[in-house]
């Protein structure tokens, strides 16, 4: 199977991620067209959807699954980015070194487990050793189990695990993936990406 991606410019990105944001149910707070914008905008980020026929009626083709990501700086402005970054400190080395932060990403119901989701990754991963990036960084939950499994699977390497007393199902999980050219090498997603 080949995989149909497209990279999108910030504006109408922002628009599609607050579209397809809307299928996910299962999200208790989803993304709007302008909180996408502030928080990519003036910064090095990609905006990826992967697209599918719908299967009733296989002449439409609709984007099933995203994935955006964006520059971490050692110096952040925006209080929850900076929040982050302090998280990390002590486990992500920021000095003379660009990191990516995974922001969000997810795959319609419908079409998971199809490998949408690894094609995007792969597509990222490199779009980020084209763009000098050295490490990928993704935050989850102890209770996000499938997406633990699909971290798991696409290597990651969990660097920090903040406890929460209340509830351990809500506890923090911070993965990375230290980028080298070998990293593409073991990409297994055959795609094309095209630039909306
Ligand atoms: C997590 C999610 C994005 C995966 O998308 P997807 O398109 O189904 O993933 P893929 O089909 O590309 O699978 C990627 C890898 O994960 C594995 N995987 C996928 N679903 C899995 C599951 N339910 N259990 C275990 N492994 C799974 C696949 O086997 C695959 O590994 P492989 O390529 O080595 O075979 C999707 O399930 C989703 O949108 N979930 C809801 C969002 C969410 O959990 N958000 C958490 C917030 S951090």
């Amino acid at each position: 199977m080949e995989y149909h991606i497209r990279q999108y410019p910030l504006q109408q990105g922002a628009l599609e991620i607050q579209y397809i944001e809307e299928h996910f149910g299962e999200f208790p707070r989803r993304k709007t067209s302008a909180e996408v914008i502030q928080r990519l905008d003036g910064r090095d980020h990609q905006i990826l959807m992967a697209e599918a026929p719908l299967p009733n009626d296989p002449a439409t083709v609709v984007p099933v699954s995203y994935k955006v990501a964006h520059e971490l700086r050692a110096e952040e402005a925006d209080p929850r980015l900076e929040d982050l970054v302090v998280r990390l400190h002590d486990c992500v080395e920021f000095r003379d070194r660009k990191i990516l932060y995974s922001w969000i990403g997810a795959t319609r119901r419908d079409w998971r487990g199809q490998g949408h989701f690894r094609a995007l990754s792969e597509a990222q991963e490199a779009w980020a050793l084209d763009n000098g990036f050295d490490e990928i960084l993704v935050k989850t939950k102890n209770k996000f189990y499938v997406m633990r499994s699909v971290l798991d699977n696409l290597e990651f390497d969990v660097v920090k695990y903040e406890v929460n007393p209340r509830d351990n199902r809500e506890s923090k999980v911070y993965l990375s993936k230290r980028l080298a050219r070998a990293v593409r090498d073991h990409h297994r997603s055959k795609r094309a990406v095209v630039q909306d």
